[in-house]
């Protein structure tokens, strides 16, 4: 068996940042309020007046924001390895998610990384898909003629009972898919809990529960996983060896599937429903994406199919242009370097908002409007840089379940588009909210329209 290796480094952040424009904000809660209030508009604000680095404070960290692509493309392709995403994640997602694959830098992530890469590979994904499709078609058909409906809680649900059966091998109605689910919302709360000490009551005790919960669970079924013939990621990770012809160890497993978990569900449901706010405002849309997955003429999409769904593509992209799921994604330095023309002593926490980067009018052309165009031949707007779109983040943390989310995006459009038609109500909410995670504030309420029947 390999080790766990994950391992912190004690150093303080540093926060000796006076050569660099900018402001921490407020005392201990930096910008936090005003960012969960308008996270654009905030970014934009310290932008406008500080430039593309300046120093920022953010939920009691301070540090550095940055904000353009060439300094994401140094950040991301990271060729001098200056920078950890696992000390930068050590005091958010490091408090329930130690040893995860987005908290391992450089070798031994690479060495980690390959333990989940039989799992999204084409074999396992047409597995996949084969399950996906009539749990997809089940939801959706069950939504029909609901009262007072809102898509939110809906796709919520879906993508969580989708998760239980793709990911962990549970059969829909198993009752631990029901426990499971709990403790990893229970995590989720945790994430947002501002006492971190393990105090009764508070949503960090409640996560750290949730944390153990998982932790025993998955550590129970590895070698149930090991002998069986199952086609779920959990039964994959179990089944990996490393080059030596060893089992990866149970804690690194428990710890991908953990986060897996964690990091294939808010963000999916996230892109999901802000496509469906895009898509209620937009008619044309909503015919073409139709008209596009009504040409596959099948009643479920084979993995073959999704390559003839470019316009299904190209919407979720736009979506998550205007939207990210990531909000706010963190680095700290390992050592002294330079961003931007500035000196950023090592220990220095680095924050990247991508939302600003995917609204510069430099790099597309009426950045406010939903325009799935954009993505499509012949204006290719995501190719004015590598960087000006980075929704699935870059380099070798890139997001490994991609097209995994894009599968499952195309799944949705192809069972519910063919189904319904449907219309935002009169008066629609617009506000967004950005935390716990980014949706329309309001749930997304809509009237289903059954077609054809
Ligand atoms: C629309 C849906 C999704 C979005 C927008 C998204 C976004 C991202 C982003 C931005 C990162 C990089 C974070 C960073 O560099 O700090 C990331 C990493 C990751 N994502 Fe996704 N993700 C999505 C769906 C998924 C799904 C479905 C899975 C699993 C099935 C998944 C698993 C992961 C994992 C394991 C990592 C860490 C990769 C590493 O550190 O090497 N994600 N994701």
């Amino acid at each position: 068996m390999t080790e766990a290796v994950a391992s912190y480094k004690l150093e303080k952040d540093n926060r000796k940042l006076d050569h660099i424009p900018g402001s921490f904000g407020l005392p201990v809660i930096g910008h936090t309020v005003s960012l969960v209030k308008d996270l654009y508009g905030t970014i934009d604000k310290q932008y406008q007046q500080f430039g593309p680095v300046s120093k920022f404070g953010l939920a009691g960290f301070k540090g550095v924001l940055l904000n353009g692509p060439d300094l994401y493309q140094q950040i991301y392709l990271d060729k001098d390895k200056n920078f950890s995403a696992e000390m930068g994640y050590a005091g958010s997602l490091g408090r329930f998610y130690r040893g995860a694959l987005l908290l391992r830098d450089h070798e031994e992530h690479r060495f980690q990384r390959r333990m989940m890469q039989t799992a999204f590979k084409n074999d396992a994904m047409k597995g996949y898909i084969q399950t996906m499709a009539p749990m997809i078609k089940d939801a959706v058909e069950s939504w029909d003629g609901q009262e007072n409906f809102h898509f939110f809680p809906a796709i919520k649900q879906t993508l969580l009972d989708v998760a239980a059966t793709i990911f962990v091998g549970l059969d829909k109605d198993d009752e631990r898919a029901e426990k499971l689910n709990k403790a990893f919302l229970d995590i989720a709360n945790g994430l947002m809990g501002l006492i971190t000490k393990e105090i009764p009551g508070t949503l960090h005790y409640k996560g750290k529960k949730g944390e153990r919960y998982l932790h025993e669970f998955f550590g129970e079924l590895i070698q149930e996983r090991r002998a069986s013939e199952g086609a779920d990621t959990f039964s994959y990770f179990a089944k990996e060896k490393t080059e030596d012809g060893e089992y990866f160890s149970d804690q690194d497993i428990v710890a991908h599937m953990s986060f897996l978990l964690f990091a294939a569900h808010d963000t999916t449901t996230s892109a999901l429903s802000h496509l469906l706010f895009h898509l209620g405002q937009n008619p044309e849309w909503r015919q073409r994406l139709r008209e596009e997955a009504a040409g596959i003429g099948k009643g479920f999409l084979d993995y073959e199919d999704l390559d003839r769904m470019p316009l299904a593509d190209a919407a979720v992209k736009e979506a998550l242009r205007l939207h990210p799921s990531v909000m706010m994604m963190q680095r700290r330095t390992i050592r002294d370097c330079e961003l931007g023309g500035f000196h950023i002593p090592a220990n220095t926490i680095l924050f990247i908002a991508p939302q600003y980067v995917h609204r510069m009018a430099e790099y597309w052309d009426e950045p406010e409007k939903f325009d799935p165009d954009r993505w499509m031949e012949p204006r290719n707007e995501h190719k004015r840089h590598s960087f000006n779109f980075v929704g699935f983040g870059g380099g070798a943390h890139k997001c490994i379940g991609m097209h995994f989310a894009l599968m499952q995006t195309k799944n949705f459009l192809h069972q519910f588009l063919l189904r319904y038609d449907f219309e935002l109500p009169a008066n629609f909410g617009t506000a967004m909210q950005t935390v716990p995670l980014p949706k329309p504030v309001d749930d997304l309420p809509m009237v289903l329209k059954r077609l054809n029947g």
